[in-house]
Formats: C-alpha cells, sequence, structure tokens
C-alpha cells in the first residue's frame, strides 16, 4: 500500500480519546483511521510517568504493527507524559493534543491569562503551562485538575445537576482568577463543555485540544506529502476499533459519541507489545 494510503493510528487511554477520533473524522473524511482505547489500564490520570510511557510505548508499537502512517496521541495524559520519548524511537509523525491545545488558548486570551483543567498528572506535569510560556512569555497560567470529571461523563451524567454541582466546586476559583480562556485538557471534557460554559459564563473561551489537534493533523499530512489523495469520502468500514478489555461497553460509549453506529471492537493482549 501507498504510504498516503495507509491508515492513521490513534490512542486513549479508553473511551475519551474518541472525542478526537470524532473530529479526526470530520477534519480528515478522506482518511482510513485506526483507535485504540487502553480500557483495561485507565485511568492514565493518577499513574506516574514511568508507567505511562510504558503503556504508551506498547500501544505504539501496536499500531505501528498495523501499518499506520502517523499517531495520534488522542490522552492528554499520554501526550503530556510520554510524547517526547517515544517520538524519538519512532520514524512516522507522533501528534499530541497538548500542543495544538496550548496554541489555541493562546490565540484566545486578550487578556493573557489561561485556565488548563486536565487529570491530575497532565496538570502536575505543567506541560500546559511550559507550552504557553514558550510562545507568550508573560502569560498568567492557573491549572486545576477536576479528577471527578471522567466518572461523570463515563457514567452519561453530561447534563446533570451532580456534574454542574461539581463544576462549580471545581471552577469557582478559576473564574475569581479572571482567566478568559480555558483549556479543556482532558479528552472526556469536551463532552460537558455546556455545563462548563454555562459554570464559566460568556466571557471564558472553552478551548477543545481535540478540534486543534485534528487541524494540525492534517496541515502535518499535508505538509510531509501524506494526505490520502483518494477523492471519495469514506464510509463507514474504513474505521477499526481496538481495546484492551470490555469491547461491549466501548461499543455502547462509542455509539453515544461518534456520528456513525460502530459494530463492534476488537479485543487485543497490548501486553504482548
Ligand atoms: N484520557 C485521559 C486524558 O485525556 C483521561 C482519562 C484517564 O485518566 O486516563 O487525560
Amino acid at each position: 500500500m501507498e504510504n498516503r494510503e495507509k491508515p492513521i493510528g490513534v490512542f486513549d487511554s479508553g473511551v475519551g480519546g474518541l472525542t478526537v477520533f470524532r473530529e479526526l473524522m470530520n477534519e480528515l473524511p478522506k482518511e482510513r483511521l485506526i483507535y485504540f482505547g487502553d480500557t483495561a489500564r485507565v485511568p492514565y490520570g493518577s499513574k506516574s510517568k514511568e508507567t505511562v510511557t510504558k503503556y504508551s510505548r506498547q500501544i505504539v508499537h501496536f499500531l505501528e504493527e498495523q501499518d499506520v502512517k502517523a499517531i495520534v496521541i488522542a490522552c492528554n495524559t499520554a501526550s503530556a507524559m510520554a510524547l517526547d520519548e517515544i517520538e524519538k524511537e519512532i520514524d512516522i509523525p507522533l501528534i499530541g493534543v497538548v500542543r495544538p491545545g496550548a496554541m489555541a488558548a493562546v490565540n484566545a486570551t486578550k487578556v493573557g491569562r489561561i485556565g488548563v483543567i486536565g487529570t491530575e498528572a497532565t496538570i502536575s506535569s505543567e506541560i500546559y503551562s511550559n507550552f504557553i510560556h514558550s510562545i507568550k512569555e508573560d502569560a498568567k497560567v492557573i491549572g486545576k485538575s477536576c479528577p471527578l470529571f471522567v466518572p461523570l461523563v463515563e457514567e452519561g451524567l453530561w447534563e446533570d445537576p451532580v456534574t454542574e454541582e461539581i463544576a462549580r466546586r471545581y471552577l469557582t476559583e478559576l473564574i475569581d482568577t479572571g482567566i478568559d480562556s480555558l483549556i479543556l485538557g482532558c479528552t472526556h471534557y469536551p463532552l460537558i463543555k455546556r455545563t462548563i460554559g454555562r459554570v464559566m459564563g460568556d466571557e471564558v473561551t472553552l478551548v477543545n485540544p481535540a478540534y486543534e489537534t485534528a487541524r494540525e493533523c492534517r496541515h502535518l499530512l499535508e505538509e510531509k506529502g501524506l494526505l490520502n489523495p483518494n477523492s471519495v469520502k469514506l464510509s463507514e468500514n474504513a474505521y477499526t476499533f481496538y481495546v484492551s478489555d470490555e469491547a461491549d461497553k466501548f461499543r455502547h460509549f462509542a455509539n453515544s459519541i461518534l456520528p456513525l453506529g460502530i459494530l463492534g471492537a476488537k479485543k487485543i493482549d497490548i501486553e504482548r507489545y
């Protein structure tokens, strides 16, 4: 198969990365996509850099075996902790969600005060803050981990008073800092964007790294001459899903996020890689 016709690999710690997958489907309708969700070992957000890097490396090896032309790390935590190291070990482009999200936030802020919400691992890595400062030295970046958002989203409580109450508890301190842009630095958060928006108010622009990543992925493939030249939009069987556990649960969640009905996901033993 010609390089340009090969699929793009996308991976996440579980189901959340489907928010990135959805944006990639939109932005790159002619590309084949392979998704891997590490449903057996989720969450990554409370694990060490060493563990997240080890897991990410195994998934990258699996995706390389599927002969992908590029890999998108849809997971914020894995982008924060593993991208730098793994990038040096492989020959194909590796795209994370942090840089595109940070750049969009810098473009969005007028007052130079940016909030970032994410898992404990992402926030304590300070990766968003470092990226933002490399573009805009004098920006003020305020991070806040919101660990309960992931289980709330996975329970389907996207529009629910409980989620709104938790959001108020987490986010009030951010409102008080006068930020005018807020990075949704976790795969799950775009699914509760409306709730977060209500709590933050209209003056705060919510930045969705998933959307920005899909755009960056298109630019990168274009630049490297790797865009699929086929002129027809692909059908649903251009998308393949793999998981490390509980394929049925994954399918159910995927069908609530993606604009197509997925029939199933293949379970693989990721520890082999
Ligand atoms: N996918 C993770 C992220 O974007 C959230 C879930 C987890 O903790 O693994 O950071």
